[in-house]
């Protein structure tokens, strides 16, 4: 399954970071950014290592389950349709010359293998209807594949319903994602920190869309006070997108080179952010009317069990996949099938069958 990703054939990861200024760090192109994102999100020193909380999180051990492995299923049901798994990439990237590549890359994997998987922030798609085109490149390579698009709130607030509704289209999207990232607006040079309003588009396009909105965050998580007050805006999911993995404060501080005040304060927000944990227990706890989904420093399919059981209908995974992703198909195949293997693994040690069974049991303390 070796294909060319958008570096050339034989890349691999050690090649990429070893020739890293192949992506034009500072230049302050739109391109530039994107590619600074891309390879600050690899480095070690942007994840806030252990701070998911999920490292004390453990499942029950079963010394006597009641099953075979091979019964076990993961399977799961998302908007009507099924998945192989209750797993999702996680939105990353869209609109620049590496991202069709990257993203037909992850859209056949993620199609073959039955996860769901969001796109990366259409902001450029909407001044720049050329950019419709890496959509018809994804959806050729991977026509069944479940797609959420992507828009950050700055934008939602700005844009008209119409126009999220050619971005959803665009890509045949099953949902609609909007990213929250009211930390990164303040650190990025570009950065839009204008939030006034966010509640009312939310409400407005939850209302006038009519397909599944998801509110996320994108590695700070959510406190209960905003948790609650996104309940009854009739939003389908809100995926905690907590803190325990890739920092933007942390890349953005990379980023920030010799502007002195956005290298200082990132550098003071470094650790900024809910765990992932702590905003998942929080949002199932309220049981509210919108399915939970976890992500933010998911590193094995373990973790992603334990959200499960926590109450998560959905695990995603960015980082990781990303990294698997500029290998190649086949490392990307091999990294989502062990993280299969290692979720199966955790459901035949706790004596779950399937997906269901594991979050009723509750067994993780
Ligand atoms: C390179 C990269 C680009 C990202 N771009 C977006 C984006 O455009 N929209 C968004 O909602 N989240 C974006 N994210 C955030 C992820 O979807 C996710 O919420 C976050 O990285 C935490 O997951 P992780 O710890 O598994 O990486 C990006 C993440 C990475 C690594």
């Amino acid at each position: 399954m070796a294909t060319e990703n958008i570096y050339g054939e034989n890349h691999t990861i050690k090649h990429i970071l070893n020739q890293k200024m192949d992506f034009s760090l500072f230049d302050g192109s739109f391109e530039g950014r994107k590619a600074d994102h891309i390879r600050l999100a690899l480095e070690a020193r942007m994840q806030a290592v252990g701070g998911s909380g999920l490292d004390q999180v453990q499942l029950v051990h079963e010394a006597l389950p009641d099953l075979d492995f091979h019964e076990i299923s993961l399977a799961t049901r998302l908007f009507g349709r099924d998945l192989a798994a209750p797993m999702f990439v996680s939105s990353m990237t869209a609109g620049h010359a590496g991202s069709v590549n990257l993203n037909v890359t992850l859209a056949r994997v993620a199609e073959s293998r039955g996860w769901a998987m969001g796109v990366g922030s259409q902001r450029r798609q909407l001044f720049d209807h050329t950019a419709d085109a890496e959509w018809l490149e994804v959806r050729k390579a991977a026509p069944k594949l479940i797609l959420f698009g992507n828009i950050g709130l700055a934008q939602l607030i700005e844009a008209s319903v119409d126009d999220i509704r050619r971005l959803a289209d665009s890509l045949e999207a099953a949902a609609m994602i909007v990213h929250l990232n009211p930390l990164q607006e303040c650190l990025q040079p570009e950065g839009t920190p204008h939030y006034r309003g966010g509640f009312k588009a939310l409400e407005r396009l939850v209302r006038e869309l009519k397909l599944p909105v998801i509110v996320k965050e994108t590695g700070c998580g959510f406190s209960q006070a905003t948790l609650m007050r996104l309940n009854g805006l009739g939003l389908a999911a809100v995926d905690i997108g907590g803190y325990g993995g890739t920092h933007w404060g942390r890349i953005e501080g990379g980023r920030a080179g010799d502007n002195e005040k956005l290298k200082r304060t990132a550098e003071t927000f470094r650790d900024w952010g809910i765990a992932t944990t702590e905003g998942l227990v929080a949002a199932v706890a309220l049981r509210p009317d919108y399915m939970v989904w976890a992500s933010g420093g998911l590193r094995s399919g373990l973790d992603a069990a334990k959200t499960v059981a926590m109450g998560a209908t959905l695990a995603g995974f960015a980082k990781p996949l990303i990294e698997a992703a500029l290998g190649g198909e086949e490392c990307l195949d091999q990294t989502m099938q062990a993280l299969e293997y290692e979720f199966k693994t955790a459901l035949f040690c706790t004596g779950a069958k399937d997906v269901a069974q594991l979050r009723e049991m509750k067994a993780w303390r």
